[in-house]
């Protein structure tokens, strides 16, 4: 165990030498997993519990309901019958002083009939104070709470989870549990929620209601920051289902008007000190669509005196060295990355490729068709890529990556896990993956990131010379 410690030590200091130097080669986590299963868990496991009572409101979620926090969606389903849409919330426990309204919807797929789903905005909330809330009603209605984040503010601190291709196996769970321990606040979720389209006819509908139970023990006590992937396109036209995110978009709302997005698939957030873009790599995107203008405009009113912290949120990678899914990016590369580097977007989180990587600062902007650089190069106005397809679902892992090891990639390793952010102020964020290491979460890759507006060159100058005691010290804090 011991020895294991130091030799993290070590491959970390190198990642961090690796870093700092920009140009040493990236590295391959020579860590082998012991592979559990990757299997679902059986659906009349408890992870799947229906909770107690007719009518029991059951895979409870939340999300944000505008765009500066002060509002939450909150979502359930019934399944005897409708019931009432209301929420009852209130600043302290037991004693609900107000009352939100909602709405109730179902849909079938194929000969599957869902619950009934209950979308309720509650806005007009405090920033940071937590709010307690109950739905359903007499015996079976259940009680939740939820913190609102603090105002907008360039320094306020708040801490991130990354989450993506979740799934509902044995790892799946063993990702979440870990997440859970990890002190994050909201979730960022990069696509693949269930993995209910790899099953048929009407097992699509119960395994998505089975992952909304699984999902409720985080889901129901704090915001997920939904993104759609594939698994969510569900065009399945040997039962006649040919309507592209059916699922997905009756059961997970956004607040896309808050945003002036025409689309729950695409839109954006600000939280505490970070503007958040969610983008569907599975929506058209190219010049003139709808996607292509709304973060156009998106991006002009991004405020980093308000809210230095820009962070963008999308299914498929674009600079993945993985066997799989390579190259899948690169469509929306070539439209959107000259965006990320003029408006210095701090970290792009993918997900997709079930494996862990991360880039160095790099671009490849300026090839075009005629003539031009095209390779990526080293560029300090570049996003940091993250690719966090690690949740842990049904399809395994992704095990092979390509060798050599590409100069834009700095960090790679095929095992189960999740990531934080944590935001510490206007010019530093510490950053986290942590792998699902049978049973512990351990800290693998971690690094300080430096905020790409605030952290002026002379500033980072300075920071370096303290670089290597300071982030080694947190991390055998961790
Ligand atoms: C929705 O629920 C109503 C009321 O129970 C039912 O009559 C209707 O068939 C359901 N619709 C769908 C699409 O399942
Ligand atoms: C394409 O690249 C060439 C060579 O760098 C440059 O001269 C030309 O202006 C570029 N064209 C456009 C449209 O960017
Ligand atoms: C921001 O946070 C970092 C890390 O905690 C700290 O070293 C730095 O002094 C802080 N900067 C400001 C301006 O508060
Ligand atoms: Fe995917």
């Amino acid at each position: 165990m011991r020895r294991s410690w130091l030799l993290q030590l070590i491959l970390t200091s190198f990642l961090l030498l690796s870093y700092v130097n920009n140009g040493i080669a990236g590295l391959t986590s020579t860590f082998i997993r012991s592979e559990w299963p990757s299997i679902d868990i059986p659906i009349d496991n408890e992870a799947f519990v229906v909770p107690k009572g007719h009518n029991a409101p059951q895979q409870v979620h939340i999300t944000q309901g505008d765009y500066d926090g002060k509002a939450v969606i909150i979502s359930w389903v019934t399944t005897d019958e409708p019931g009432i849409s209301k929420v009852q919330y209130g600043t302290s426990e037991n004693k609900y002083e107000f009352t939100a309204e909602g709405t109730v919807r179902n849909y079938t797929f194929y000969k599957y009939k869902s619950g009934y789903i209950h979308h309720c905005l509650v806005d007009g909330l405090e920033h940071d104070t937590k709010y307690y809330y109950k739905i359903g009603t007499g015996e079976s209605s259940r009680e939740f709470w939820f913190q609102t984040p603090p105002k907008i503010n360039p320094d306020a601190s708040y801490k991130f989870g990354i989450i993506g291709d979740l799934g509902q196996t044995y790892n799946s769970l063993s990702t979440l549990k870990h997440y859970m321990q990890s002190g994050g606040q909201t979730v960022l979720f990069v696509g693949d929620l269930s993995y209910a389209d790899r099953y048929s006819y009407n097992d699509v509908g119960i395994r998505w209601d089975s992952w909304g139970r699984f999902a409720e023990r985080s889901a129901a006590y704090q915001p997920w920051i939904w993104s759609a992937g594939n698994h969510e396109i569900e065009y399945m036209p040997y039962m006649g289902e040919v309507v592209p995110f059916k699922s997905y978009l009756q059961r997970y709302p956004t607040p896309h008007l808050a945003s002036k997005s025409s689309s729950p698939l695409w839109y954006a957030i600000r939280r505490a000190s970070a503007h958040i873009i969610v983008l569907s790599s599975y929506s058209p995107f190219v010049k003139y669509t709808p996607q292509y203008k709304w973060l156009a405009e998106e991006l002009k009113k991004v405020d980093r005196e308000k809210t230095p912290w820009l962070i963008v949120l999308m299914h498929v990678p674009i600079y993945n060295s993985n066997e799989a899914h390579f190259m899948e990016g690169e469509s929306m590369r070539a439209v959107f990355e000259s965006w990320f580097v003029h408006y210095k977007v701090d970290v792009i989180f993918a997900g997709h490729v079930h494996a862990y990587e991360r880039s160095y600062r790099i671009s490849n902007i300026h090839y075009n068709i005629s003539n031009g650089d095209h390779y990526p190069i080293p560029d300090k106005f570049a996003p940091v890529y993250i690719t966090v397809g690690d949740g842990g679902n049904q399809e395994g892992l992704a095990g092979r990556f390509q060798d050599p090891q590409p100069d834009y990639s700095a960090f790679r390793e095929a095992s189960y896990g999740h990531s934080t952010l944590e935001i510490k102020n206007r010019t530093h964020a510490l950053y986290h993956w942590n792998r699902n290491d049978d049973g512990k979460k351990v800290a693998t890759d971690s690094f300080i990131l430096h905020n790409q507006y605030w952290g002026s060159s002379h500033r980072r100058r300075k920071l370096k010379k303290h670089y290597l005691s300071s982030v080694v010290e947190q991390i055998v804090t961790y």
